[in-house]
């Protein structure tokens, strides 16, 4: 296992490219499923999480190949429509392969993926819209069998604005016979970018990055070449990262209409925020001013960025508080960072965070991805050295995060651990 060691204090400068989108890719991929080809997505993140969707992929009979961040899949033959427990309880967005699968060969097996580190984390969303598409659904021994003949188009609205099961409806809507309407359909830019690539695929999509997006489906679709959008996650990570160190540093190959929200806060917190094209500009303040903020669907403000703004607002010259309502018990992070001296309490789905102590270096364990990264953020200007532990988390979504953080002068590396 491998562990980052850090020594905080450096203020952060220079530039860094965003690399392109895992949640958009973990969308790309299963929908390569719906059409027989080679299809080749550029930008593709060289990260844990795509490795485990190439290896679920290729259990079924895909084959996935990854070079220099351009992924060739080819789709030809899916012998086996299966998702296995192995892979599936690695990384839940093995779910997105249920919607292709079950619209190509009317029939999947995928694993209930159980619950997370932040609650039960149900399916029952993308279950009951793939069942107003007519498939019928059964649970047995821990998995999800679908079977239909053909899907057939209906509306399906949904009562939470679910990112995964708009993806798993809108796919295998695209084969179905007949219009589908998705209401209170999912609005985030990944979401719009996995309807894209349907669109050129062939799929008849209408109303992307509206809450209604409507289906005409088609009798087949065809292999294309994408180029995946930037990580919105990542790049306001990275802009976290130089606000806490109160440094100035472009942040590059950006979409900085999908920060809108965090760029706005950023603001509010004393920062200095330029953009010219793709290129964000931050220049941290000489001291951050507390700002609050409640998670909420796209455009606001992401629950993936709760744990890095709660390392920021430590940092912060007084107390702010960080609501989530997408994922009310994601607070895991909580407790490592006071270990870093972040004074946090949280009742009920708020944290309340007293800024302005000094942090100081300590050993902390990583506990989910975002979770992770927000202690590295921690550590950056903690005093001493901190080391956090069971980084696979983090490798889960950030490609060479400390290299990037190293090009900006941080004093951060990467160690393997006895620790089993
Ligand atoms: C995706 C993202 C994840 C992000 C989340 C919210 C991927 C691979 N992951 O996850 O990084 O944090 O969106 O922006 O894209 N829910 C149900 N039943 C369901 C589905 C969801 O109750 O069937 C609830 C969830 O428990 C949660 C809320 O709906 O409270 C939002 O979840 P959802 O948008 O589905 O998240 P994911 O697609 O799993």
């Amino acid at each position: 296992m491998d562990k980052f060691v850090i020594r905080g204090g450096a203020p952060l400068s220079g530039s860094v490219n965003v690399t392109g989108a895992k949640n958009a890719t973990l969308e790309l991929m299963p929908a390569a499923l719906l059409a027989p080809g080679v299809f080749r997505l550029r930008n593709t993140p060289n990260i844990r999480d795509v490795w485990t969707m190439s290896r679920l992929m290729s259990s079924m009979g895909a084959h996935a190949e990854l070079n220099d961040n351009e992924l060739f899949l080819d789709t030809t033959n899916i012998p086996r429509q299966e998702a296995p427990y192995e892979h599936v309880k690695r990384m839940r967005a093995s779910i997105h392969v249920l919607g292709p699968l079950l619209a190509r060969y009317g029939y999947a097996k995928v694993s209930l993926p159980g619950g997370c580190a932040w609650g039960p984390r149900p399916v029952d969303f993308h279950l009951k819209g793939l069942e107003r598409l007519g498939a019928e659904i059964t649970l047995e021994g821990g998995y999800i069998i679908a079977r239909a003949e053909r899907l057939k188009g209906a509306r399906v609205s949904f009562d939470f604005a679910s990112v995964g099961a708009t993806f798993n409806v809108m796919a295998a809507a695209t084969l179905a016979r007949g219009r589908t309407v998705i209401t209170n359909a999912a609005m985030e830019p990944e979401v719009t970018a996995a309807g894209r690539f349907l669109q050129k695929m062939g799929a008849q999509i209408e109303g992307l990055g509206t809450s209604t997006i409507t289906i005409d489906g088609v009798d087949d679709l065809k292999p294309v070449d994408e180029e995946t959008i930037p990580d919105r996650i990542e790049a306001a990570t990275l802009l976290i990262a130089v606000a806490i160190t109160g440094g100035r540093a472009n942040v590059c190959k950006t979409n900085p209409y999908h920060l809108a929200f965090v760029l706005e806060k950023l603001e509010e917190a004393g920062c200095e925020i330029d953009i010219r094209a793709d290129v964000i500009t931050l220049k941290a303040p000489e001291k951050l001013a507390p700002v609050g903020i409640t998670t909420a669907v796209y455009p606001g403000f992401p629950t993936d960025v709760q744990a890095q703004w709660m390392a920021l607002m430590a940092c912060a010259d007084g107390t702010s508080t960080v609501t989530d309502t997408v994922y009310r018990d994601r607070f895991s992070h909580v407790p490592e960072l006071a270990r870093l001296g972040c004074d946090i309490h949280v009742n009920d789905n708020t944290a309340t965070i007293r800024g302005g102590g000094k942090l100081t270096g300590a050993t902390v364990m990583s506990t989910d991805l975002r979770a992770s990264v927000s202690m590295v953020l921690a550590g950056l200007v903690a005093d001493g050295e901190t080391e956090v532990l069971r980084v696979y988390h983090l490798d889960r979504g950030y490609e060479g995060l400390e290299h990037k953080l190293t090009a900006l002068g941080a004093d951060i590396r990467r160690e393997k651990t006895e620790e089993m």
